[in-house]
């Protein structure tokens, strides 16, 4: 059962049932796939940690399919988020609140908060329904590598360390959620995603601020997953940062000249109506182009992007040019992905 199986209501009891007995099933939600267990159990929560190879000083995302599920793992919500929640859930908005005692230590790294979100997928949803309980769930990659946004991401990561891959095709967004820390008296977005810092401003009334810095006051880290390496492909990426169209072309193709006199194997993210730039005939050194989005449909490539991320390999390049889509809206999160992936930014 380590192959990806059609997510058939069939399959989604079978994998309530392995959830139920502390066992781990991968599945989709509409940001990337997620690898769940049963959220209220230690034991089965530890697995994720080791199938993942994730740092147990990384906190999980609880994810819950109802209100009830909400005050098992969490008390005193504010108000304030009751009306987010209104609005966005269900939907990829995590928000992180104060725990309760009966959420173990290793799903929130020994910390007093929890984060939660309610995806807003049926076949994630119907399984949270059919276990009865709440799931946590990180991403399904190894860790350092981008999330999987296909039952087959999945299964190149985590064939044989799971139990269950429910196939439900292609995710929506993906990205991952919007992580918001609603336990301050302002809001603050410790991850941005699909849910904008423009959208949450129209129900707050003010634009909540971005925590870009990776630690707060007193050095500490405020969201414990922004100090890790991530999403990255297996070769080194280097992001173009420049977003003026035709200065970030003439940067690339500048950067393919000076790695063509490296003799590098240079692999080339760029945008569809980009792609004829940077052709191999007049530079030598590109050796594999992949194609991601427009400028005109950001969502598409914020869909796209960790596909085309692991197209490349240590087999075809040496190296990545990256370009960047902008940096508002729905392009910042994109941004953000790549600049978290580059091990430099030209
Ligand atoms: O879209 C998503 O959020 C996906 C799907 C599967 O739901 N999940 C996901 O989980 O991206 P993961 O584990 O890859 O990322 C969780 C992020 C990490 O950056 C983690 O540090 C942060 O949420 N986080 C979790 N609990 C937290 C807490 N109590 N306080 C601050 N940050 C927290
Ligand atoms: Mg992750």
């Amino acid at each position: 059962m380590k192959t990806p199986q059609k997510a058939t209501s069939n399959n989604i009891r079978k994998a309530a049932k392995i959830l139920a007995a502390g066992g781990l099933v991968a599945f989709p939600t509409e940001t990337v796939y997620g690898l769940g267990a049963n959220a209220l159990n230690a034991q089965a929560v530890d697995k994720i940690f080791k199938a993942k190879g994730r740092p147990s000083d990384n906190p999980l995302i609880v994810h819950i399919a109802n209100q009830r599920e909400l005050k098992m793992v969490a008390r005193d919500v504010p108000e304030v988020a009751r009306k987010l929640m209104k609005k966005f859930w269900p939907g990829p908005l995590t928000f992180v609140l104060q725990k309760t005692a009966a959420v173990p230590d290793n799903v929130t790294a020994g910390g007093k908060t929890v984060a939660v979100r309610m995806p807003k997928n049926k076949i994630a949803l119907a399984l949270i329904k059919a276990v009865g309980c709440p799931v946590a769930a990180p991403s399904a990659n190894l860790a350092g590598k981008p999330s999987p946004t296909s039952a087959e991401h999945v299964s190149e990561d985590l064939d044989g360390k799971v139990d269950m891959i429910l196939d439900g095709g292609k995710t929506f967004h993906g990205l991952e959620s919007t992580v918001i820390d609603v336990t301050r008296k302002k809001i603050e977005i410790l991850r941005s995603g699909a849910i904008t810092a423009e959208m949450l401003a129209k129900v707050l009334g003010y634009k909540p601020k971005i925590v870009t810095n990776k630690t707060g006051a007193k050095g500490k880290v405020r969201s414990p997953g922004m100090k890790y390496k991530h999403y990255a492909p297996s070769v080194p990426l280097f992001l173009i940062g420049i977003s003026d169209e035709k200065k970030m072309v003439r940067l690339l193709q500048k950067e393919l000249v000076v790695l063509t006199k490296k003799k590098m194997r240079v692999g080339v993210l760029c945008v569809k109506e980009h792609a004829s730039f940077y052709a191999a005939a007049k530079y030598p050194s590109m050796k594999k182009i992949v194609t991601c989005g427009s400028l005109k449909k950001p969502k598409k490539f914020a869909q796209e992007l960790y596909n085309a991320l692991r197209k490349f390999s240590k087999k075809n390049v040496d190296l990545i040019l990256a370009e960047n889509i902008g940096k508002e809206g729905i392009a910042h999160a994109a941004y953000d992905r790549l600049s978290r992936a580059a091990t430099k930014i030209l």
